[in-house]
């Protein structure tokens, strides 16, 4: 990984298209340890959330399961050629904790641990840079039976586990991100319940994402400790707009929606402490915070060295009196969501680069200091191979990371400092409650029989790659 301070000036634009990019600049992929890596029980792994929830009937699209996956645990050598074929420069992928520490608490468990010792290594021997997401989601199902995120001693027992990871793996690892979306950790599993641990109430999610934000605060200095260089944190910021720009009902219904998405994460991170708009907010509708207690702050604002993004698609709201309350958002009962449109993804997402321009470059704005990692995006389609089974064409998959690229480039160009970009998804993986039906990845898998196959958008992320940017 470069620490090169990125020039927007090593601009290059083709006459036909083409866009190089900055020198240092990093190529990647990744994945996280549930939707990939299948072998539940192997090698004494305990239960998590995802597996109670997936097998929990109706809670995933058709039954499917983690079970199985793209059994990348037992894979991963064949896996990581694959990548070093494509050239991917960096590969993201998430520890399951409860490889780690079955039960969520106590001393490493080594079998774990050695898989992701040896995963590092073939990376590391391909020339990979190997980056790890601590969470993506995957709680210990003992530390749920104690509350979970919604407990305090939660965070404590991340920090605890973060080190018993970094201490076996720092010495090869470069760069650490300590959660992936609190947000949707936070929301989708306490709030509208559609994620695991599928709970419904509102108040848990604030009190979730205060733990989890001070579980990253509490982590971070026991990674520095083990001689971790490059600490972050990647969240789902939304690119929020409002429908009518000059209505100022809905610009200001658009910045609730920031607060509650955005500022009640980046502001704490960035040491300015909760949104006092937000905390009324809580306080007026959801019981105040009482999770909150004097010096948390300080700890969640512990330096970083980099801000990830996941990118996806762009949210546009109305000021709309009397909506049905939406428990995905929580605080926005006047608010309506509006419906995306134009050609939709397999997650019914709207594609949108220019949104991704413009949230960088606020994000650049608003939260200077720290530079930023794509650390996810790409798109869901149904793709199926040729008649020939090994053809995988996804025109639209190439459409859209191009496009997005460019919009990276773009804020580039416009000064904003970006390091890197990882595509989601390597493979086709288990997308959560949506199951095995969208297909995010640039290599298409089998599930029936585990072969992968490079769909077109992997030939062209190769091409990409090769020639530092985007072909004419
Ligand atoms: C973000 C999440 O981090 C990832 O796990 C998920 O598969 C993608 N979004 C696509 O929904």
């Amino acid at each position: 990984m470069s620490d090169t301070q990125i020039d927007p000036a090593t601009r290059v634009t083709g006459d036909a298209g083409g866009l190089s990019f900055p020198a240092g600049f990093v190529w990647g992929a990744a994945t996280a340890a549930y939707q990939i890596e299948g072998a539940v029980t192997a090698d004494g792994r305990g239960p998590s959330i995802w597996d109670t929830f997936s097998h929990t009937p109706g809670k995933v699209h058709n039954g499917d399961t983690g079970d199985v996956a793209c059994d990348h645990y037992h894979r991963y050598a064949e896996d990581v050629e694959l990548m070093a074929e494509l050239g991917l420069q960096a590969y993201r992928f998430s520890i399951a904790w409860p490889r780690i520490q079955p039960t969520g608490s106590g001393p490493a468990n080594r079998a774990g641990l050695d898989f992701y010792d040896r995963l590092v290594d073939a990376l590391v021997a391909r020339g990979i840079e190997p980056m790890i997401t601590l969470y993506h989601w995957d709680l210990p199902q003992p530390l749920q039976d104690a509350g979970g995120w919604t407990n305090r001693d939660t965070a404590y027992r991340f920090a605890e586990y973060a080190g018993l990871v970094a201490e076996r793996l720092a010495d090869r690892v470069g760069t650490w991100i300590t959660l992936n979306e609190p947000w949707c950790a936070a929301f989708l599993g306490y709030a509208s319940g559609t994620h695991a641990p599928g709970i419904t109430n509102p108040p848990d999610a604030f009190a979730a994402t205060h733990h989890l934000l001070l579980g990253h605060g509490e982590a971070v200095p026991v990674l520095r400790g083990h001689g971790v260089r490059q600490v972050g944190i990647t969240l789902n910021p939304s690119a929020v707009r409002p429908l009518d720009a000059t209505a100022p009902a809905d610009v200001a219904a658009a910045a609730r929606v920031d607060g509650l998405q955005n500022r009640l994460y980046l502001d704490p991170l960035y040491g300015r402490g909760y949104p006092a708009d937000i905390r009324a907010l809580i306080d007026a509708q959801f019981g105040g915070a009482p999770w909150l207690r004097p010096g948390d702050e300080q700890i969640i604002a512990a330096p970083l060295d980099l801000l990830g993004i996941n990118y996806y698609n762009p949210t546009i709201v109305t000021s709309a009196p009397g909506q049905p309350s939406s428990s995905v958002h929580p605080g926005t009962e006047d608010i309506r969501f509006m419906p995306a449109t134009g050609p939709l993804t397999a997650m019914g997402w709207s594609i949108e680069p220019a949104s991704l321009t413009s949230l960088l470059e606020r994000l650049s704005r608003d939260y200077p200091g720290l530079p930023f990692w794509i650390t996810e995006n790409g798109c869901a389609y149904e793709d199926e191979p040729e008649a020939d089974g090994e053809r995988v064409a996804d025109p639209a998959r190439i459409a859209y990371l191009d496009g997005h690229l460019r919009a990276v480039h773009e804020a580039i160009a416009r000064g904003v400092d970006v390091r890197g970009y990882l595509v989601w998804s390597l493979f086709d993986n288990f997308e959560w409650a949506e199951g095995y039906r969208p297909r995010f990845g640039i290599f298409y898998v089998d599930y029936e029989t585990q072969v992968r196959l490079r769909k077109d958008s992997a030939r062209w992320y190769h091409k990409v790659i090769a020639e530092h940017g985007l072909p004419d």
